[in-house]
């Protein structure tokens, strides 16, 4: 079920501080914990078989850039940028930049058999929002406070509803939570 009813689904799966940002304020993210612990993944390898593509802010694919290794395969990679991205040859098959807003992926992507994206970024993640094309969101909490940061949310035009669906305490301390946005009825979408 989608948010359009189109083909189409947009969903999150992003981790925070305890005090909701995503990374420090220079885009440091040194105190989320490094890969798996004890052969747990919290759910990503089964989130990210369910994906077709990635849509992905600049600033988050800069940052992907600098580990040692490209995380995603061979899943296609969206960026969102308004400037112009260098793609490195050797993800030339895989990363594309777009400039396009949340509703025109939405719209223009199925056809290219992407009908479910990983949008992530928090900028990004707010601009699915606000365009009501995020159907679901899931939040890791790290068991840590950072004090200052870039916020998972930003501003919203009005207030979101979430529905939750379910929450998980790791023994680790993660406590990892799945919530459904349930935008207001059909004025909101035919407002798009
Ligand atoms: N904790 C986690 O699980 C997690 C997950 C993902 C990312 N992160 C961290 O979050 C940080 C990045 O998040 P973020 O919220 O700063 O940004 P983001 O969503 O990754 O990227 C923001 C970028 O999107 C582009 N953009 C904005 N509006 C646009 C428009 N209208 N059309 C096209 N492109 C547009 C802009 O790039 P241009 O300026 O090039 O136009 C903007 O700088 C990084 O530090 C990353 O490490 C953490």
């Amino acid at each position: 079920v989608s948010a359009t009813g189109s083909g189409f689904r947009a969903s999150a799966f992003i981790a925070t501080s305890l005090d909701g940002f995503i990374a420090r304020p220079g885009g440091e993210i040194d105190w989320l914990p490094a890969g798996e612990d004890d052969g747990e993944d919290y759910g990503y390898a089964r989130f990210m078989s369910s994906v077709d593509a990635l849509v992905m802010g600049r600033a988050s694919f800069d940052k992907v850039l600098s580990f040692d290794a490209w995380p995603y395969g061979d899943t296609p990679v969206i960026v969102l940028t308004r400037r112009h991205l260098e793609v490195p040859p050797g993800l030339a098959a895989t990363v594309t930049a777009s400039a396009d807003p949340p509703e025109r992926l939405a719209t223009d992507l199925p056809a290219r058999g992407i009908h479910h994206v990983y949008a992530d970024g928090g900028i990004t993640i707010g601009r699915f929002i606000r365009a009501c094309l995020l159907d679901e969101i899931v939040i890791t909490r790290i068991p840590v406070l950072i004090g200052e940061g870039i916020p998972l949310f930003g501003t919203v035009t009005g207030d979101v509803p979430l529905e939750h669906l379910t929450t998980t305490a790791y023994p680790s301390g993660l406590v990892q939570s799945t919530y459904r946005f349930a935008y207001a009825g059909p004025a909101v979408h035919s407002a798009r």
